[in-house]
């Protein structure tokens, strides 16, 4: 990996995820060696690196699927509620659960070797974006797409359909709303995806090369910013979700070694 560049702007709090230490070898041969970094609430954190790096690797190891990592843990930090298994962000600490009203409590939730119930909740608070997988239903118009993945989530049907529109606006799309999905552009496709993804108030949300298919003016304005600011209905958590492009600055060269991270750009306080 080349570089892993902390977020611009956004207010940043606790840690909600610690890498330490983690390495990942295929028939020995290691393709990350040693990364260790965390990401605080309210973080954007852009993963830069060639293509073969490990980029897509380490974002599936944080995701919680596929293959363990070889060494090394990845721990979540997380508001918690012992009586419904809520999960929340880190800052919601000591507030009521929104869906049961219990106090939600701090706990540190090793993703790979821990508790396989709380393994599953984060897995069900956080999202991915996959790379150049549109996950879509293709006959369906766009709307509906959204409309689903809002219905999956349980959001209520009575206002799923101005929910539904909020988030096509958010990702400029409300002029394609009545298309089918199929015959939209691939960037469009990708903005349909986010607007999906957000539906589901993720607390985090991870997008693996998501503006590839994008001109960068769209890439680096609309659908990030857009998934920032978008207000989560659930648990209030919307304004602080840690964003991870994969591509975001993409196309710049490194020297680091394969799989190593070089830190940069730390926040500017
Ligand atoms: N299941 C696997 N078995 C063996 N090698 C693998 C496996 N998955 C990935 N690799 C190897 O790990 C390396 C990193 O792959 P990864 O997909 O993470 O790269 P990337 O940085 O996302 O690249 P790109 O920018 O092209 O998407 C590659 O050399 C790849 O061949
Ligand atoms: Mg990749």
């Amino acid at each position: 990996m080349d570089k892993i560049q902390h977020s611009e702007g956004g207010s940043k709090g606790p840690a909600i995820l610690t890498v330490d230490c983690v390495s990942m070898e295929f028939d020995g041969s290691k393709v990350l060696d040693d990364v260790s970094f965390r990401i605080l609430e309210g973080e954007i954190l852009g993963i830069i690196g060639r293509s073969g790096a490990g980029k897509t690797i380490l974002m599936h190891l944080l995701r919680g699927i596929e293959h363990p990592p070889s060494s090394g843990r990845i721990v979540y930090h997380l508001a918690c509620c012992d009586s419904c298994g809520h999960v929340a962000l880190p800052g919601g600490e000591g507030r009521s659960c929104p869906v049961c009203q219990k106090m939600l409590i701090h706990r540190d939730i090793d993703l790979w070797n821990g508790d396989e119930f709380w393994r599953d909740r984060v897995m069900h608070r956080t999202a991915m974006m996959f790379q150049r997988t549109f996950a879509l239903y293709g006959n369906d118009r766009v709307i509906e797409n959204v409309l689903k993945a809002l219905d999956d989530s349980g959001y209520p049907q009575d206002n799923a359909i101005n929910r539904a529109a909020d988030l096509l606006d958010r990702v400029r799309l409300t002029h394609r709303m009545m298309h089918i999905a199929r015959d939209l552009s691939g960037g469009e496709k990708q903005r349909v995806v986010l607007a999906r993804q957000q539906a589901r108030e993720p607390i985090m949300l991870f997008a693996d090369e998501p503006t590839g298919t994008l001109d960068p003016n769209t890439a680096h304005v609309r659908p990030f910013h857009a998934h920032r600011s978008s207000a989560g209905a659930g648990d209030g958590d919307g304004d602080h979700v840690p964003l991870l492009p994969c591509d975001r600055g993409g196309g710049r060269s490194g020297t680091a070694a394969r799989g190593r991270f070089a830190r940069h750009g730390w926040p500017a306080g």
